[in-house]
């Protein structure tokens, strides 16, 4: 049985499908709204669609096999026509916190070079400023005690991601993510770029001044918000 958070995911998903036209080569997000998009997308290909996937995790690369979609790399392709990708928090002028499944390096990769990025998210994920949720911070494993102390000093707590079972999250590049806690995050881009410049830091996952349309599923239908750069 799906809980209601579980169909305004599926609702978005179906309306982002609806953007992906043939030929295109297409970002595939990582997250379980996009895990949806993905079986809508497969359904479209078996029906005919003919596109080109590049995934931005292993997990969306398997399940996106499993469902018969075509996947190519970055090696292959000098240009991204579309991205489609989840958030974990969305605030009022269309920036992002994401990371939530660890993916924010090769999310932000792909979806930063795409001509056009689309998020899909249920509307829990609108905030009125970013920050409630941990940022997730990408780091080098050699010396991550020393990176940790560092960004500790931007006034936030850094937390090593373990999994359930009490091992260290490792990313699907090999890395640590530091979980940081900070009151709010008012300046996305200034908090991003002082992350950036720390030796040890990989990624942030702020994603600031990136997206185009955001599609948002509630209880009431769906709602696009297009942003004006
Ligand atoms: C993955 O690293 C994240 O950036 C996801 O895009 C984000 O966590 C959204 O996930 P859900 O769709 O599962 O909420």
């Amino acid at each position: 049985m799906l809980n209601k958070i579980d169909r305004n995911k599926i609702k978005v998903a179906e309306e982002a499908v609806r953007y992906i036209k043939n030929g295109m080569t297409v970002g595939l997000g990582s997250g379980s709204t996009i895990d949806w998009m993905l079986k809508k997308l497969g359904e479209s290909v078996n029906e005919g669609l003919d596109i080109k996937g590049i995934p931005t995790s292993y997990k969306t690369e398997k399940l996106a096999r499993e469902y018969g979609i075509p996947l190519t790399d970055s090696s292959n392709v000098i240009e991204i026509d579309l991205a489609i990708d989840g958030a974990d928090e969305i605030d009022e002028q269309l920036n992002l916190l994401k990371g939530g499944g660890g993916s924010l390096v090769r999310e932000k990769i792909v979806d930063s070079v795409a001509k056009e990025l689309i998020i899909i998210a249920d509307e829990s994920k609108l905030v009125p400023a970013l920050g409630d949720f941990l940022l997730p911070v990408e780091v080098v494993q050699f010396g991550w005690e020393l990176t940790a102390h560092h960004i500790s000093q931007l006034n936030c707590v850094p937390y090593l991601r373990k999994k359930d079972n009490n091992e260290i999250f490792i990313t699907d590049n090999d890395n640590y993510i530091l979980d940081c806690s900070f009151e709010k995050i008012p300046q996305p881009t200034r908090l991003h770029e002082k992350l950036k410049l720390m030796t040890g830091v990989v990624e942030t996952g702020l994603f600031v001044g990136m997206v185009d349309r955001v599609i948002i599923g509630s209880d009431n239908g769906i709602r696009t918000h297009v942003n004006e750069f």
